[in-house]
């Protein structure tokens, strides 16, 4: 027998209260009472998003919503910039060139933090049609600067939708669509949402509906335009995800409850414990911009990442992520996002203080356990 913990960046754990709702037998979704839960939902997922207007809730993984921003908001004759600072940069290049839109890419080493100067210039030369980037690139544990990116490609291009990837920012830290500017936002139930995967966000400005007229990329079971008028009345195109709607609506409120900013303030604190557990530790972040969600560090150099993840979640149930691509072994990712409270983060930290100490790193016991009490005793 052996109890598993997640601390992974997805898929995160789910609180039992959600777990319950998503138990209940299947309601058939062409009822009122669907509909009342999905119209639930949606209010919520608004909130969580911090918008005005709709929020489309999408059967699929956050790519799916990924692939509905670039097939509904743009033309095959495009040329689009993205920042590429990892493997989910990475992605909006590959979507891109699958619809056949020209993609520029603006390289960022990654581990490194996009720089708003070099985005904006590159914008003000191109008048590309959007610029896609994440506010949270997971495989790096680095945070894109959204606000300040979305203010300078304004100023210099104000025609340019910006399409974010707010996979795990949403919910996790503030980003605020309307206020800042933003045209797309998308998401993911298996981050700060707490579900299981299977269900994708996505808000659009009214500037990129606009523009959802003249898009003449093809797209069917994402066909954004079709969703927005069945969801407006609380329904979808075809069948939902109704085990995880249920569970959504629970999730949402639950977010909601405890207040939206304060669950910033609790990622943000969670992520400045596990900072200082690893520099107490002797352990170099990779990220120059640390993101809220997760914390990437390099792994030491005489240890594979990729065995930190295996031992500590088989000899102590605590699931972490590695490095992906050219990161795989050299880093390894622990996150504290979603339901993840203080006492969690202190179970996975002390699992990893084990894990790198079965692993022949010297390490004194508590020294980086403590260092992350400390920091939450400070708040
Ligand atoms: C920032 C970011 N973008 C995109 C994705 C892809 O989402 P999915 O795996 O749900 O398709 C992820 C998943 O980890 C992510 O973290």
């Amino acid at each position: 027998m052996k109890k598993m913990m997640l601390l992974s960046p997805g898929p995160t754990a789910v609180p039992d209260r959600v777990l319950k709702a998503m138990s209940e037998a299947t309601i058939h979704h062409r009822t009122s009472v669907f509909e009342e839960v999905f119209a639930q939902a949606r209010e919520g997922l608004k909130k969580v998003f911090q918008v005005s207007s709709d929020v489309l809730i999408l059967a699929s993984s956050g790519t799916g919503a990924m692939e509905a921003s670039v097939s509904n908001f743009f033309r095959k004759t495009d040329t689009c910039v993205y920042i590429n600072g990892g493997k989910f940069g990475e992605r909006w290049g590959e979507i891109l060139r699958a619809y056949g839109v020209n993609a520029i890419e603006i390289s960022v080493e990654w581990g490194r933090a996009a720089v708003v100067e070099e985005v904006a210039s590159i914008v003000e030369k191109e008048k590309p049609a959007g610029l896609f980037f994440q506010a949270s690139e997971t495989s790096t544990g680095v945070r894109h600067p959204t606000q300040e990116i979305t203010k300078a490609v304004k100023e210099v291009s104000p025609d340019t939708l910006i399409v974010v990837d707010g996979i795990t920012g949403v919910g996790v830290f503030d980003i605020r669509p309307e206020e800042w500017g933003l045209d797309v936002l998308v998401s993911g139930s298996q981050k700060a949402f707490m579900l299981p995967p299977g269900l994708s966000f996505l808000w659009a400005s009214e500037k990129a509906w606009e523009r959802a007229n003249d898009s003449d990329l093809p797209c069917y079971y994402f066909d954004l335009k079709k969703e927005k008028k069945q969801q407006a009345k609380n329904q979808t195109a075809y069948t939902p995800a109704i085990g995880l709607v249920l569970g959504l609506k629970e999730s949402v409120s639950m977010i909601l409850e405890e207040g939206l900013e304060n669950v910033f303030n609790r990622h943000a604190k969670l992520a400045r414990a596990a900072r200082e557990c690893m520099k107490a530790l002797s352990l170099e972040l990779f990220s120059e911009v640390p993101a809220e969600g997760l914390t990437a560090v390099k792994s030491p150099a005489d240890i594979d990442g990729q065995k930190v993840v295996k031992h500590m979640r088989e000899t102590y149930g605590v699931v972490i992520a590695g490095g992906q691509s050219h990161l795989k072994g050299k880093i390894f990712r622990v996150a504290h996002m979603g339901y993840v409270f203080e006492s969690d983060l202190l179970a996975g930290l002390a699992a990893l203080e084990h894990t790198l100490h079965d692993l022949g790193y010297p390490v004194e016991f508590g020294k980086g356990v403590g260092a992350a009490e400390k920091s939450l005793a400070e708040g």
